[in-house]
């Protein structure tokens, strides 16, 4: 089937090419120039594992497309993705604008029958805004369908989730969408044997805000434990341990930790809390969500601070930039949190991170950029860890002491075993978890 995907970022090009990929016809489309162009010199504006090689395949046997129009895209395909961003707005609400333009200008360009479904994270009834203004901006009576089709890839191993999804959600109102859409998922069903689930629309939208929210909620729950852990010798870990292998709650999502960042936690609980004051119901218990996960934040710089006494002139090696491994993202990334408030500090700043160096320094230019985490610690007053990358955590300890100049490790991430850290001599903060006896009272 022919598809055209409006907004061609982590989620429009992943989804694209899986697209291309199963045999459908794709054109993806973005209005940021540089970007198509880029991706027409099969440049890679974004990292994802397996993406590259996947673009390249499917761009050079014709079946992967892109463009700038969006008058292209809408003469080209029945089915048009809306996978374009929702950032925050001014007061945390969801950000509708990309996603009502996208409609705008979809109708402006209709000449027949069209599906715009909705990719992007929406707030719920999103899609009567969209047809609402569909409707405005529409020359002549021509039909169309509204579908929500939420994401929930995750970066890093976002191909994998693709094709091998947990379930695929969709949000529908005419049989004519039902099933279009289910023609276009049918050979990801067949090959994962994922669950397909139907649902009516303001359902399928609430649901991602719903799982997000959830997420974070179970991240903000185990970093509260983890204080508790700090202020009573348990340890973190092994509690997170045995509460995981209860089926009922899971082990996914209980690692304690400098908080939860990236481009959709954030401001997807923001987003949804904003939409239940609106409705009149305040979702408290996720403004508390939010409060641990900036308070986590708070917690560990005053660890760094507390073993440093005076921060101003010590040199810091901050290893990990993006917000989670195997992404080169840096949007709302913890590192995004700590060099402003460690360069306020006066503190010298040394930065790794095998992938997001570029995105990052883009924001933060003029810092000292590093290839490797050692080169990175080089008589360094500490080290802070804030994202778990493989080069890290396969750090030679001993090679690692050699090269700090005060063996200082605050780890965001609880990479080490605390008790490996103090044989070897380093003074190891971690989260929730003590090398040994009681920990300080703070
Ligand atoms: N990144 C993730 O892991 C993830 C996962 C699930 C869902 N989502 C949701 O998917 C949506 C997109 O997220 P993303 O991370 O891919 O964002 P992104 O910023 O990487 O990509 C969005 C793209 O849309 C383009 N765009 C904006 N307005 C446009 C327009 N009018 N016409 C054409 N292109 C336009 C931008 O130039 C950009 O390239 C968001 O709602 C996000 O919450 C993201």
């Amino acid at each position: 089937m022919k598809i055209t995907i409006v907004g061609t970022g982590y989620v429009g090009l992943v989804t694209g090419t899986t697209f291309a990929e199963i045999g459908h016809e794709v054109l993806c489309i973005d209005n940021d120039e540089k970007k198509i162009q880029k991706l027409m010199r099969l440049e890679m504006p974004i990292y994802e594992e397996g993406l590259e090689d996947m673009v390249k395949r499917n761009f050079n046997a014709g079946r992967l497309r892109f463009s700038t129009s969006i008058k292209e895209g809408t003469e080209f395909a029945t089915v048009i993705f809306i996978a374009v961003g929702t950032p925050p707005g001014y007061k945390g609400e969801a950000n509708m604008s990309y996603v009502e333009r996208v409609g705008r200008e979809v109708a402006e360009n209709m000449k027949s029958y069209r599906l715009l479904v909705e990719k992007s994270t929406v707030i719920v009834n999103t899609n009567q805004q969209l047809k609402r203004t569909m409707n405005k901006y529409l020359e002549d009576d021509i039909p169309f369908d509204v579908a929500s089709n939420p994401e929930f890839l995750r970066e890093g191993t976002a191909i994998k989730d693709a094709f091998h999804p947990d379930r695929i959600v969709v949000g529908v109102e005419s049989q004519r969408a039902s099933k279009l859409l289910r023609e276009i998922y049918e050979p990801i069903v067949k090959k994962s044997n994922c669950e397909y689930l139907e649902m009516n629309i303001a359902s399928a939208e609430l649901t991602k805000h719903a799982a997000n929210s959830f997420l974070a909620m179970k991240i903000s729950f185990i970093n509260a434990v983890s204080r508790i852990c700090e202020m009573t010798g348990a340890d973190i870990k092994q509690v997170a341990h045995g509460i995981g292998l209860d089926g009922r709650i899971g082990k996914s999502f209980l690692y304690a930790g400098v908080g939860y960042g990236g481009s959709c936690f954030p401001k997807d609980v923001d987003a949804f809390i904003r939409m239940g004051d609106e409705l009149g119901y305040s979702l408290n218990v996720l403004k508390e969500v939010q409060k641990i996960n900036i308070n986590q934040r708070e917690h560990m710089m005053r660890k760094l601070q507390h073993e440093l006494w005076v921060l101003e002139d010590k040199v810091i090696a901050v290893l990990g930039l993006a917000f989670k491994p195997g992404t080169d993202d840096v949007r709302e990334s913890p590192a995004l949190y700590f060099v402003p408030q460690l360069i306020e500090r006066k503190a010298k700043l040394r930065l790794w991170d095998p992938i997001a160096k570029e995105k990052f320094s883009e924001l933060h230019p003029g810092l000292s950029y590093f290839d490797t985490p050692l080169e990175c610690c080089q008589e360094a007053d500490a080290v802070l860890i804030l994202t778990e990358w493989p080069e890290v955590k396969e750090l030679n300890l001993k090679k690692l002491k050699e090269v700090l100049k005060v063996p200082i490790v605050i780890d965001g991430r609880n990479v080490f075993e605390p008790t490996d850290m103090q044989k070897h001599g380093f003074i190891y903060k971690c989260v929730g978890r003590e090398p040994v006896g009681l920990p300080d009272k703070k």
